[in-house]
């Protein structure tokens, strides 16, 4: 049987961090230590900010542990639609600061001596069943206007797989995520940054004296504050109309050394495939020798969060896919899944905090880039604080509207609309009787939505099913064994405790 984890937590140690038992007072609050949170840390403490940063659960807890970890400077969503929503000018600084942030990646690498497996690969594109060349014709166009080094190919100059007509992509990389954010976290430390686990912010507040208050009751002043929480709860609506929760799966195979070349793969789909290799050896896998062997992971299967729960069908489909295009590919050993943040017009939010003090600052709306965007919000949010000018302000400004996104801001909203018809309709089962050990459902008891957790000795867990964010009903997640909300992406741990926003609280109990 496939682990039911992340490679990448299979194959590292938790990180201790302390929680925080005192009051602070300190230059700059971050709350998140993930990709983003981090990054920002360490970028103001080179500044000599004293800086402190708290996370709910700990260093690489969230998202950071679930990615596959491609850094690319082709845009997700495709320059030709950047180009589209943004303009030609916003294309080539999407394009200059995704470089940018594999760039910083790299040398932090190097300067720290974080053994993160970092190595530059080419990127391919290539084309989705049925797809017309057409496409990447235009994408080819759009990604040189940008300024991306790209050139397009008969067949991808790769063992392993058979691409058909594909864009080259040249220097992008690939790296061992929770290697990286370790050694990130341990350099943080060496440079005076304070990072605090198991430490929930409750709620965050700007102003003269910027005051985070934790769930333990202490209160961390300072001149500045931080929300990379992924998902932020310290924002009601204005963002979180503009973005969407969407989950996506991954497996991992093993393939022998020398059988598919290392580089990023992925297609025109939509949802799209997204494959890559990460080079390993028996041992790190658990074995008890150095045999080297490569992990090839497969990443897609998409869906709006909250709103399936078919994950089996899911990973078998990739599966099928995989073995038609990479016949190397063995035993799959991972399976795992996660939450991204898709915003309305494909790039991520970094900056002030709409419609709060000028010293509130949060990075949000991944887009499925989260390690470069993680990593450009380290780099822009620093130059803010600094009050320094930076190119990129004005393209990741979260107060942003493009007119371009209106369309899918009405899609996304109506979806969000539709998830409050679920309070008129039954529970997911009839009878708790139905649930079996390890699951979940949501289900009517005295005309309330519940979500009914039962564990392997067969308790039974309830909460609430209403999200504390704005009362949609939330949806069991088996691949993930949380609970996740349609609307607008809390996420809850199968006995109810928040472990991502908007939501700033947990399931109530009582139910
Ligand atoms: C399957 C999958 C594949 C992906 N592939 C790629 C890829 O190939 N390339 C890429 O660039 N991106 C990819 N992504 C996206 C990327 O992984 C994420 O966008 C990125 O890791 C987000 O980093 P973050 O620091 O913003 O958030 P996180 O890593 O989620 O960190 C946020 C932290 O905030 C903490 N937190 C939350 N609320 C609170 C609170 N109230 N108080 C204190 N702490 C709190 C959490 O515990 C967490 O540790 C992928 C994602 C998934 C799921
Ligand atoms: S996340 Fe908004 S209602 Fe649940």
């Amino acid at each position: 049987m496939p682990r039911s984890t992340s490679l990448w937590l299979d194959t590292t140690h938790v990180y201790d961090a302390p929680p925080l038992e005192t009051d602070l007072s300190i230059d700059v609050c971050i709350i998140g230590a993930g990709i983003a949170g981090l990054t920002t840390a360490y970028l103001l403490a080179r500044e000599g900010k004293s800086v402190a940063v708290v996370d709910a659960r700990g260093v690489g807890a969230g998202e950071t542990a679930m990615t596959t970890a491609h850094l690319s400077c082709e845009i997700d969503d495709t320059f030709k639609e950047i180009h589209r929503l943004h303009g030609p000018d916003g294309a080539r600084l999407a394009c200059e600061s995704h470089r940018a942030a594999i760039d910083t990646i790299e040398r932090i690498c190097g300067e720290e001596s974080i053994d993160a497996r970092f190595e530059r690969v080419n990127g391919y594109l290539f084309l989705g069943e049925g797809h017309k060349e057409r496409e990447i014709d235009e994408e080819l166009e759009a990604a040189r206007l940008a300024g991306a080094k790209v050139m397009k190919l008969p067949q991808a100059d790769v063992v392993g797989f058979k691409s058909g007509p594909c864009l080259r992509f040249a220097a992008q990389a690939q790296f061992h995520p929770l290697r990286y954010l370790h050694g990130l976290a341990k350099a943080c430390e060496r440079r005076g940054v304070r990072i605090f686990g198991s430490t929930r912010a409750v709620s965050a507040s700007g102003g003269a004296e910027a005051i985070v208050r934790t769930g333990r009751g202490h209160a961390i002043r300072a001149q500045a504050v931080v929300t990379a929480t992924n998902s932020p709860f310290t924002d009601l609506i204005a963002i979180h109309t503009k973005q969407a929760p969407y989950h996506t799966y991954a497996i991992g195979a093993r393939v022998a050394p020398g059988l598919v070349t290392p580089a990023l793969y992925w297609d025109t789909e939509d949802p799209y495939h997204y494959v890559r290799l990460h080079r390993s050896s028996n041992r790190e896998l658990g074995g008890d020798n150095d045999v080297p062997v490569d992990i090839l992971i497969v990443g897609g299967e998409d869906h709006k969060a909250g709103q399936a729960s078919d994950a089996d069908a899911r990973f078998e489909r990739l599966e099928r896919w995989m073995r038609d295009r990479f016949p190397a590919a063995g035993a799959v050993e991972f399976r795992w899944s996660g939450q991204v943040m898709e915003t309305n017009d494909g790039l991520a939010f970094i900056g002030r905090n709409p419609l709060d003090a000028d010293n509130v600052y949060v990075v949000t709306g991944d887009s499925g880039m989260g390690m470069t965007h993680g990593t450009i919000a380290g780099l822009l949010l620093t130059d803010l604080i600094l009050r320094r000018a930076n190119p990129w302000a004005e393209l990741y400004d979260p107060g942003r509207i493009r007119s371009g996104a209106a369309i899918e801001w009405v899609k996304e909203n109506l979806n969000v609309a539709l998830q409050y018809t679920s309070w008129l309709t039954k529970g997911d089962t009839q009878s708790v009787d139905q649930i079996t050990p390890n699951n979940g459902a949501v289900v009517v008891e005295d005309g309330r939505k519940v979500a009914v957790f039962r564990d392997e000795k067969g308790t039974l867990h309830r909460r609430s099913a209403v999200c504390p964010h704005l009362g949609c009903i939330v949806s069991w997640n088996p691949a993930a064994a949380t609970w996740d909300c349609p609307c607008h992406g809390s996420r809850f741990d199968k006995f109810g405790t928040v472990m991502n926003g908007p939501a700033a609280r947990d399931l109530d109990r009582g139910a």
